[in-house]
């Protein structure tokens, strides 16, 4: 039995192997959270994943039995957090269901309209008894039916997709977790997940701003209790679009000359004494190279022109960058071909699209990049540089 508080348990289940969320690598797994709340009434925060369902309901037995349940709170109606709706009501027929109105109708057309659930409209609180739950909608973080509940008797944010992190681990507290790994989770599910939503998480932090936490309760990976300032600051600087004296390049290579143009501008970055990470696309995931992306001032993406377009791996990361939008970059487009270019336009009006600033350059090389070609992406390497250090 995991506890946050006298009477309060983690109930939902640790997804150990899972590797692909919606497009998003998770390295390290997941889990879908659910909380169990015992009161005079009794409370349930959160469905768990279809395929976890008899986690959920093993972990509310071996605390009371589950047909005992009031309520049972909906923050979010993905799937995820949805899937074992039909069988925890079964398991529970007398709980009221109470999400958004949103959420209720997104519920309906996934798991069928005989299903009851009452608005937050009709009851934005509830009274438990010694504790309650009041609901706060948080449009479009991560959905437009998403919302978190408070319980300020014990100041905890049952905060659902905000604030997570896919990792699953034994512990389920920040302090039970390697505090780098933690932080690297959650900068990563934030790039991959809240980014393009930073105003909806903006207007979220905004609601919740003068409110007093003492825990902040996510529906992935651990909960905040004892660094609540730090992954709160970091949201704050994130919407912010805050940045570092970083860079990042991206590229693919069909016959190394991209690769040589590569290495020559990530020679002239260095050479200014900037951080850089570097990301050949036929060895690294879209997703693991946005989480390096999130905190970078400049992005600078390379391909080869292929059939007159641009190389496969580079035109998904472009789609991917640019349904993210990432805040306040610099960027720049470089690259080879042989008789005919295109890549490089294209590339740079996708970037345009993302919203990326664009350094102007003339780094498209015929063949194989030459010495003087060489020289010269190292010197637009340190032209970056002196723009990300003075920016
Ligand atoms: Fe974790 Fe938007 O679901």
């Amino acid at each position: 039995m995991i506890k946050l508080k006298e009477n309060i348990y983690w109930v939902g289940a640790v997804d150990w192997n899972i590797r692909n969320f919606h497009g998003y690598v998770t390295h390290r797994g997941s889990s879908y959270n659910s909380y169990l709340i015992i009161d005079e009434k009794i409370a349930l925060i959160d469905f768990v994943k279809a395929s976890f369902s008899d986690d959920q309901i093993t972990h509310i037995k071996e605390i009371i039995d589950p047909s005992k349940i009031d309520f049972i709170i909906v923050n979010h109606a993905e799937p995820d957090h949805s899937g074992s709706i039909r069988k925890l009501i079964e398991a529970a027929p007398k709980a009221e269901v109470i999400a958004t109105e949103r959420c209720i109708k997104t519920l309906k057309k996934y798991y069928g309209s005989d299903l009851k659930i009452t608005s937050i409209e009709q009851k934005p609180a509830i009274k438990l008894g010694k504790r309650s739950l009041s609901f706060v909608p948080v449009p479009m973080a991560h959905w437009p039916d998403s919302m978190v509940s408070y319980m300020p008797e014990e100041k905890i944010l049952f905060s659902n997709d905000a604030f997570g992190q896919h990792l699953a681990s034994s512990g389920r507290f920040d302090d039970e977790v390697d505090s780098s790994v933690l932080m690297f989770e959650a900068t990563t599910y934030y790039a991959n997940i809240l980014m393009p939503l930073w105003r909806s998480v903006k207007n979220a932090l905004k609601a919740l701003d003068g409110i007093p936490i003492d825990m902040i309760a996510p529906s992935h990976g651990v909960i905040w209790k004892k660094d609540l300032g730090k992954i709160i600051s970091a949201y704050q600087k994130w919407v912010a679009g805050e940045t570092k004296p970083k860079a990042v390049i991206v590229y693919d290579t069909m016959w190394g000359s991209t690769e040589k143009v590569a290495k020559a501008i990530a020679e002239g970055i260095i050479s200014k004494d900037v951080e850089l990470k570097v990301f050949n696309l036929g060895a690294n995931h879209n997703s693991d190279v946005i989480a390096e992306i999130l905190e970078a001032k400049a992005v600078l993406v390379g391909g080869p022109t292929l059939n007159n377009n641009v190389f496969p791996s580079v035109a998904s990361f472009l789609a991917y960058l640019r349904g993210l939008k990432p805040l306040n970059k610099i960027g720049a487009v470089f690259g080879s071909y042989g008789w005919a270019g295109g890549a490089k336009r294209i590339t740079e009006s996708e970037m345009q699209a993302a919203g990326i600033e664009l350094i102007p350059n003339e780094l498209d090389f015929v063949y194989r990049p030459d010495e003087n070609e060489l020289k010269a992406s190292y010197f637009f390497g340190q032209l970056i540089g002196e723009k990300i250090l003075n920016s």
